[in-house]
């Protein structure tokens, strides 16, 4: 089964069946990037340069190995759930936005009778995915986005970065391709600092991000209105949980002290495009920004890392 699809075109329609792209081997099937993408290297990051207005931060290994352990530790967090939506056994499963697609194969493993599909506008994905599980390379920021699947009974999407209207436009094209009774499952993390104002390197540093997100038109506070968008835009049973993660990354119980660690290990990469584009930031002063600012985080920060976890249901 080809799997790989590039700007929405079925592979098929442009390979002839000699040269699928297709191979299977021990029950594996070869996702293939067809798609030449251009790269942007800067500062020793790998960017994509046909993308980045959409996607201003890195997607190289060091972001994809991170990006990794961040799902395995959130994993943890959530007691080994992969969603939290009350859906026992999904049989047709988006993972939007997926990243490396470590989500969607582990729910693929998971649930093998399901069909699983990552949708990315990148293919970073692994060559060697479970048979039920497909990768699709799609720009969610098209309008209409979504008319290409149907009877979805479960869409999760995790970490938007601030964009509102994506947002909406997610939540438009789940619930457009949701079967009645599906559910949607939407994840992100935020900071939330108990006195914003407070002079450390840490809100100093929060404080400039919170005003190259506003510039690049994103809220960085945007997880905190997920369960107010999903009841707009028609989901009911609307529940949220809320993980609250200790801003520190020493003296902490471990899991915490993991799940900091992850994420300070990404900020420079989450840090370098919209603080030089919007705050005219060098390279240099990013790295001393971010430095300053884990250093901080290894005394107690008062405030979390909260991360969101909201769901709702298409209604029948
Ligand atoms: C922060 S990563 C999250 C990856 C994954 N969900 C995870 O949690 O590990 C965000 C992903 O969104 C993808 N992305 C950004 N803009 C997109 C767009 N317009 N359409 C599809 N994918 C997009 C990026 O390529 C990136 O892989």
């Amino acid at each position: 089964m080809v799997v790989c699809y590039c700007d929405c075109q079925p592979m098929d329609d442009v390979m002839s069946d000699s040269d699928s792209l297709d191979h299977e081997m021990d029950g594996e099937t070869e996702s293939f990037d067809t798609e030449p993408h251009p790269d942007l290297y800067r500062h020793g990051r790998r960017y994509s340069l046909t993308h980045l207005r959409e996607h201003p931060w890195p997607i190289d290994e060091i972001e994809k190995d991170r990006l990794d352990d961040q799902h395995v530790l959130l994993r943890e967090l959530f007691g080994e759930r992969l969603y939290h939506a009350p859906i026992e056994s999904p049989r047709s499963v988006l993972d939007i936005r997926t990243g490396t697609g470590c989500w969607a194969m582990e729910c693929a493993e998971r649930y093998p009778s399901s069909t699983v599909r990552g949708i990315d506008i990148v293919n970073m994905q692994d060559q060697w995915v479970p048979p039920n599980c497909e990768f699709w390379v799609d720009n969610l920021c098209e309008p209409g986005w979504h008319t290409q699947y149907a009877g979805i009974d479960l869409v999760h999407i995790n970490q938007v970065r601030g964009d509102r209207q994506l947002l909406s436009l997610l939540l438009e094209g789940s619930s457009s391709c949701l079967t009645p009774g599906g559910w949607v499952e939407i994840w992100d993390m935020s900071v939330q600092l108990d006195d914003p104002g407070e002079n450390s390197p840490f809100h100093r540093y929060i404080r400039k991000m919170t005003t190259a997100f506003a510039r690049d038109g994103r809220q960085i506070d945007l997880p905190l209105q997920f369960g107010a968008a999903l009841t707009q835009h028609g989901f009911t049973k609307v529940t949220e949980y809320n993980y609250n993660i200790p801003l520190c990354t020493q003296g902490c119980d471990e899991l915490t002290e993991k799940i900091m660690q992850n994420w300070t290990a990404g900020l420079e990469g989450y840090s370098f495009t919209l603080l030089e584009k919007y705050l005219g930031k060098t390279f240099a002063e990013t790295v001393l920004m971010c430095a300053s600012a884990r250093r901080a985080l290894k005394g107690k920060i008062e405030g979390n890392l909260q991360i969101q976890v909201v769901y709702g249901q298409k209604p029948g």
